[in-house]
């Protein structure tokens, strides 16, 4: 009993602490990489033959003493070996590693090694904040079907989004942000019948958003910021309930005005900034009970006036119309407008009235 406690003890101080997984879309992998560690204290498990040599190879490929000096043949990958976990098949006592995490670390240089889909039970793979990370992301992942958490964020990735995450049927989470990713968006995106968040923010992806993004789920965070995609966003998007949509900084032109409607009630983030969308904003609608905290608008051509519900929504942290061709009085009704800066509506054609300067009463 007390080796049983001793090894244990041991184990929580050899583990690093958990990831770093700031934004609350990551709370699922972190629920289960607790889960992972719970079930890996509570029973005795062996590390199954493949998934040993597997793993084997993807250390012997990085060659880094001091991140993988836990990982030896001498103990079981499933218990002692430094963020891998393992889960029981059902109705079975066989152990298959199902979570693999490499992030933050020095000294982890060269490609994604074509082991990892040796691991084919793998739920969760991340490799993420390593700016020595290359290459393209290796054909091997498009046989990891039941993957449903995919991170290679923050790393210095080449070449397009691949074809083969066509295959990836059961990702919920697919996050590429922060590498240096070329090409289109692909199509098949949209048909991934389980995804529910796709994270592309900060790559040099080009072309257009695909029309089949019109498929994706209610709830859905798309994050696509800070790429070269250019031409409208697909009219499709108007069908889905976004919790979060980030698009700015890209070369988007035409109308959003669909984006916003009596039915967006999940939508939190609507960062849509430093484009070329040209639309009227005045018919736009948005629920009463809508509880967006980003709509940044900001640097575009957007034109007509301030719709009154604007003043309704309780935008409780960032609220930014300006540099755009809007007109009009700023809508009192409901008091929200007034609390943001003057920097929030400036660069207009003739917005006026509080906090900006009042309006001519011709007007
Ligand atoms: C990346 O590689 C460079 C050059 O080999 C090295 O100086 C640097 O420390 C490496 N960075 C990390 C995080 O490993
Ligand atoms: C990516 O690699 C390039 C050189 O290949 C380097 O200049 C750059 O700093 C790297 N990016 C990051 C985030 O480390
Ligand atoms: C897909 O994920 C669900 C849980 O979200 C799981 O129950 C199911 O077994 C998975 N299927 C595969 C093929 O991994
Ligand atoms: C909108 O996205 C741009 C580009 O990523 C970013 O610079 C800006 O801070 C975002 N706006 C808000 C209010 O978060
Ligand atoms: C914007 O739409 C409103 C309402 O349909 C219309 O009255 C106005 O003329 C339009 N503004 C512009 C600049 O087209
Ligand atoms: C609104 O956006 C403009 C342009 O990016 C920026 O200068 C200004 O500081 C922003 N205002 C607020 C309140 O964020």
């Amino acid at each position: 009993m007390k080796i049983t406690i001793h090894q244990a003890k041991t184990q929580i101080k050899t583990l690093p602490p958990p990831p770093t997984m700031s934004s609350h879309h990551f709370l699922p992998l972190l629920f289960l990489l607790l889960l992972s560690l719970h079930h890996s204290l509570s029973s005795a498990k062996r590390c199954h033959p493949d998934d040993e040599r597997a793993l084997l190879q993807i250390k012997a490929h990085f060659n880094n003493a001091e991140f993988f000096k836990t990982w030896t043949p001498q103990t079981a990958c499933c218990r002692k070996w430094t963020l891998v976990y393992c889960k029981r098949l059902p109705n079975s006592k066989i152990f298959r590693v199902n979570f693999l995490e490499i992030s933050g670390e020095e000294g982890i240089n060269g490609e994604i090694p074509s082991a990892v889909g040796d691991l084919p039970y793998l739920e969760n793979l991340i490799f993420r904040h390593l700016p020595n990370l290359t290459g393209p992301i290796p054909p091997a992942i498009g046989k990891l079907t039941h993957l449903q958490g995919l991170l290679l964020n923050w790393n210095n990735l080449t070449g397009s989004i691949p074809p083969f995450f066509s295959h990836l049927t059961n990702a919920s989470f697919i996050g590429l942000n922060n590498n240096r990713l070329t090409g289109h968006i692909p199509s098949f995106l949209g048909h991934l019948p389980n995804l529910r968040g796709l994270d592309l923010y900060q790559n040099q992806l080009t072309g257009p958003i695909p029309a089949s993004f019109g498929l994706l789920g209610d709830d859905f965070q798309l994050q696509a910021s800070d790429n070269e995609l250019s031409g409208p966003i697909p009219r499709s998007l108007g069908r889905v309930r976004f919790s979060i949509l980030e698009l700015a900084g890209n070369q988007l032109t035409g109308d959003a005005s669909f984006l916003f409607g009596e039915d967006k009630q999940e939508l939190v983030h609507l960062n849509l900034s430093r484009n070329k969308l040209s639309f009227n904003l005045t018919n736009t609608v948005m629920s009463d009970s809508s509880e967006l905290d980003i709509l940044d608008l900001s640097h575009n051509m957007i034109y007509g006036q301030l719709p009154t519900w604007l003043g309704h929504v309780s935008i409780s942290f960032q609220f930014n119309v300006s540099y755009n061709n809007l007109c009009g009085p700023i809508p009192t009704d409901g008091g929200a407008l007034q609390q943001y800066d003057v920097s929030s509506f400036s660069h207009n054609k003739c917005l006026c009235g509080a906090p900006l300067p009042p309006c001519k009463p011709h007007l």
